[in-house]
C-alpha cells in the first residue's frame, strides 16, 4: 500500500486503527523487475566501496529498479562488520550506544528517513518503508525500531568486539575531536540509474565516532546528504555532516545541474561554498559524488584521499576525485 493510499485510509478509519493493519498487510515487499529501455545502467557511491557498488551495478544490469538496486548496493556495507561507520561494527555515540541513520529518495520524488536508530542493521531498506508505509517521511529513534519489528527486520547487536575495545580505548582520554575521517570511509551514498533511465538514490551510515548522544548528520536529512530529481539527475554527500547541512549540499548540486552545470562543476561549487565559509577546512573532510540524466558523473572533496566508485557496462571502476588541498 503506497503512502497516498495509506493517508485516505487513515483520514477514514483513524490513525492509529489503521497503522497497525496497514503495516501487516505490507509484509510483501513488491519488488520489480523492469524492461530495460535503451540506457546503460549506472551506480556510483563514495568511497571505495567496490562490492557495494558491484552488487548494485550488476542488479541494474539484471534489470533492478534503481531504487532496489541502491538498498540492495548499500546493505553490503551496512552488513559489513569490518566497516565501523556504517551499519552494524559502526562506532558507537559517547555512551556506547550504536546508533543509525539513513534515508532513501526515488525516481518520483517521494523520500523517507530514518534517525537514531538502535538495534536494527539494514537501516536504508527501513528508510523505504518509511517511505512507502507510513503517511511521513522521518521516523526517529525507538518509532523507526518498533515499526522495524512489525515489519519482520530483526534485532541484532550493532557495537562489535572490535567497535567496543577501539571505544574503550577512546574512553580512556575522552578526547572529543570531531573530526570525521579524511582519508578513510565514512557513509556510503549510492545514486542508481536504472535500464528505464530512472534515478534513485539511498544513504546510510552510524555519523560520527563517539557522537554527542542524540546526535544526527547530513546522511539521513532529505537535500543534505542526498537529492534525487528524476528530470535532472541526483547527488549524495559523505564527511562532516553539520556542513553539509548548513549548505543543503545535496539539494544545491541537483539545482546547479539544473541550471546547466555538469555533475563535476556542481560538486566543485558545493564544496567551494563550504571552503568559502570555514577557516578550519584543514579539520574536516567532505566529498559529494553526482550524476546527471545523461550518465554523466562528477565527485568533488575538501582532502586528498576521496574516492568515488562508479559501475557502468559491467565495470566497476575506483575514480580518485580531485581535492581543494594538495595532499
Ligand atoms: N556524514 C555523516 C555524518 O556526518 O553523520
Amino acid at each position: 500500500m503506497k503512502r497516498r493510499e495509506f493517508i485516505i485510509k487513515s483520514a477514514q478509519g483513524g490513525v492509529a486503527l489503521t497503522l497497525g493493519t496497514t503495516l501487516l498487510s505490507c509484509l510483501d515487499t513488491d519488488k520489480k523487475t523492469i524492461t530495460m529501455k535503451n540506457v546503460s545502467p549506472i551506480s556510483i557511491c563514495t568511497w571505495g566501496f567496490i562490492d557495494a557498488n558491484a552488487t548494485a551495478g550488476k542488479a541494474l544490469d539484471g534489470g533492478m529498479t534503481a531504487l532496489d538496486a541502491a538498498i540492495k548496493g548499500v546493505a553490503v556495507e551496512e552488513e559489513n562488520l569490518k566497516n565501523t561507520t556504517v551499519g552494524k561494527g559502526g562506532a558507537p555515540d559517547r555512551e556506547g550506544n550504536v546508533t543509525l541513520d539513513a534515508c532513501v529518495m526515488d525516481s518520483s520524488g517521494d523520500c523517507g528517513a530514518v534517525v537514531c536508530v538502535e538495534n536494527i542493521t539494514n537501516v536504508a531498506a527501513l528508510a523505504r518503508v518509511v517511505m512507502e508505509e507510513t503517511p511521513h517521511v522521518m521516523l526517529a529513534g525507538k518509532g523507526a525500531e518498533e515499526l522495524a519489528y512489525k515489519k519482520g527486520f530483526k534485532a541484532e547487536k550493532l557495537l562489535t568486539d572490535s567497535s567496543e575495545n577501539a571505544y574503550r580505548e577512546w574512553l580512556k582520554t575522552s578526547e572529543y575531536k570531531p573530526i570525521i575521517n579524511i582519508e578513510n570511509h565514512d557513509t556510503i551514498g549510492m545514486l542508481c540509474m536504472d535500464g528505464n533511465g530512472d534515478i534513485a538514490g539511498a544513504c546510510t551510515t552510524s555519523g560520527l565516532s563517539y557522537k554527542m548522544k542524540g546526535r544526527v548528520g547530513d546522511s539521513p536529512i532529505i537535500g543534505s546528504g542526498l537529492f534525487i530529481d528524476n528530470e535532472i539527475g541526483g547527488a549524495a554527500a559523505t564527511g562532516m555532516g553539520e556542513e553539509i547541512m548548513k549548505t543543503v549540499g545535496s539539494f544545491l548540486i541537483v539545482e546547479l545541474m539544473r541550471q546547466g552545470k555538469s555533475p563535476q562543476e556542481a560538486c566543485e561549487e558545493a564544496v567551494q561554498r563550504i571552503v568559502a565559509k570555514n577557516n578550519n577546512i584543514e579539520n574536516f573532510q567532505v566529498a559529494y559524488i553526482a550524476l546527471n540524466k545523461k550518465g554523466e558523473t562528477g565527485s568533488f572533496c575538501i582532502h586528498p584521499g576521496f574516492a568515488m566508485m562508479e559501475y557502468k557496462n559491467g565495470i566497476n571502476n575506483r575514480i580518485e576525485s580531485k581535492a581543494v588541498l594538495k595532499s
